[in-house]
């Protein structure tokens, strides 16, 4: 257990919550990265942020809602079933950014950039997905509040 605004918190909770956090911090200065048209560094640190994200702490969640910590499938009174929704609408948005990046990017002198009208499409879906990302995120967060704090 660790202290966490006055409450005793499971210490891979505090984990999960930082590291969540921590990874939303990591897209949005990808983005901003991308904005100043800087495309080799936000593909380098989106694509770390969404692998630490869906190898680490998302298999950190799955494991402790399908283990015995909160009463299994649907989890009812809680909205755990609303948050893993939300998480995997948000991954296949995800994964379909990352294909249109890979797809449309062109990579020049050592640059990395994408035609306007490709960018538009990468942009809508990507922005699409940081929207959902961080919803799912505050019904995390909200999760955690309910659960632990006073
Ligand atoms: C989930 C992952 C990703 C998200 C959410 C995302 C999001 C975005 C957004 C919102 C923009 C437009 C920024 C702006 O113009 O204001 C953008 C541009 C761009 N993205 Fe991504 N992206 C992701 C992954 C990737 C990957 C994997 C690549 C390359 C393989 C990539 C390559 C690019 C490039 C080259 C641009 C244009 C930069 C420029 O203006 O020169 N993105 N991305």
């Amino acid at each position: 257990m660790v202290q966490l605004f006055g409450s005793d918190v499971p210490a891979i909770v505090a984990v999960m919550l930082f590291g969540e956090v921590a990874v939303f911090c990591v897209y949005l200065v990808a983005v901003l990265f991308a904005a100043v048209h800087r495309g080799k560094p936000h593909h380098y640190m989106m694509l770390a942020a969404f692998l630490t994200d869906i190898l680490v702490f998302k298999p950190l969640m799955s494991m402790r809602a399908f283990g015995d910590v909160w009463g299994g499938y649907p989890w009812s009174g809680t909205s755990i079933l609303r948050h893993m929704v939300l998480d995997t609408i948000t991954l296949v948005i995800g994964i379909a950014t990352i294909y249109l990046g890979f797809k449309y990017r062109v990579k020049r002198e050592n640059k990395m950039f994408m035609p306007p009208a490709r960018k538009k499409i990468h942009r809508v879906v990507g922005t699409s997905f940081i929207i959902l990302w961080l919803v799912t995120l505050v019904v995390g967060i909200s999760i955690f509040v309910e659960s632990y704090l006073p």
